[in-house]
């Protein structure tokens, strides 16, 4: 489809999806994060996507919620807004196909959020991150209060939450809010590099992973056991499943075909 906000372009099997306001920093009004909804179903849909790079056009990854819609909205408004960015930003962490955001700048407000939806962060050494809502007199309204301390932890994400400051991507990766740095000029090969090496792995294998990880988080370490020997059961099931092994013990590269 065509996108106002976007740019959404697919080479080698990874979409790379572009936030596209560079003159407002990327911030999202209500219509880019409905785009970002349809391109994160669009990836998932299409046979020809392995793996989606989230990343922003200009000198700003995202520069958090558009605060020119945010000034105007009533309290339901407001609550309404939340849970549908909520529900979108949740596609990308349920994404069975691996989704990196590639930072390569700002990363404030919804767009330190929506950076913490996607599986993992590169970030460049110029990047900075953060939730400055209380400065503006709101909590963060898109996962931003519970992704951040399943990330960090609970005292790191209330010192970022409560002080509103940025900090810069030395600082995001000693925390594990990113999980790997480099240049400006380096982000989105490296960042390519880390997902080419994702899918080439079987695709049902990845799901499984991402699903396991995210339905375990949520429940005791039992249950989450009981979620992951279910897929080490289905899995087994897979055409890729023996095709991996086989590939191992005739000492070759498998070709795998997510079934
Ligand atoms: N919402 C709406 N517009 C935004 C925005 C946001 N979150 N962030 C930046 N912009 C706009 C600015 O208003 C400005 O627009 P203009 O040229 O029409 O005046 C443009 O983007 C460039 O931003 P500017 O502030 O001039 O750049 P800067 O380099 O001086 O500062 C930031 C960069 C990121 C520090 C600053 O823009 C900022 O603090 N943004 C808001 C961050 C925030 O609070 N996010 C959470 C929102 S819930």
């Amino acid at each position: 489809m065509a996108y106002q906000f976007l740019t959404f372009d697919v080479v080698d099997r990874i979409a790379t999806i572009t936030v596209n306001r560079p003159d407002k920093l990327n911030a999202l009004n209500d219509a880019t994060i409905a785009e970002l909804g349809v391109a994160i179903d669009e990836a998932i849909a299409r046979d020809d996507v392995a793996g989606v790079i989230l990343t922003g056009a200009g000198r700003s990854f995202v520069a958090g919620a558009d605060i020119s819609e945010l000034a105007s909205q009533s309290p339901l408004e407001a609550q309404r807004r939340a849970r549908a960015g909520q529900a979108i930003f949740r596609r990308f962490e349920t994404s069975p196909k691996p989704t990196i955001a590639a930072i390569n700048g700002f990363a404030l407000g919804g767009g330190c959020e929506l950076a913490m939806a996607c599986h993992l962060r590169v970030a460049n050494d110029k990047a900075k991150l953060g939730q400055p809502e209380a400065k503006l007199g709101i909590v963060p309204g898109y996962g931003g209060t519970q992704r951040l301390p399943r990330l960090i932890g609970r005292g790191a994400a209330l010192k970022l939450l409560l002080t509103g400051d940025m900090i810069d991507a030395a600082e995001a990766y000693r925390l594990g809010l990113v999980d790997q740095v480099t240049t400006p000029e380096a982000l989105i090969d490296t960042t390519r590099a880390l997902l080419t090496s994702m899918i080439a792995n079987a695709p049902l294998a990845l799901a499984g992973c991402i699903e396991a990880v995210d339905r375990g988080l949520g429940v005791t370490i039992e249950e989450g056991c009981t979620i992951e020997s279910d897929f080490f059961g289905l899995l087994s099931a897979t055409a890729d499943m023996k095709e991996g092994m086989r590939a191992f013990l005739e000492k070759r590269a498998p070709m795998f075909h997510g079934r």
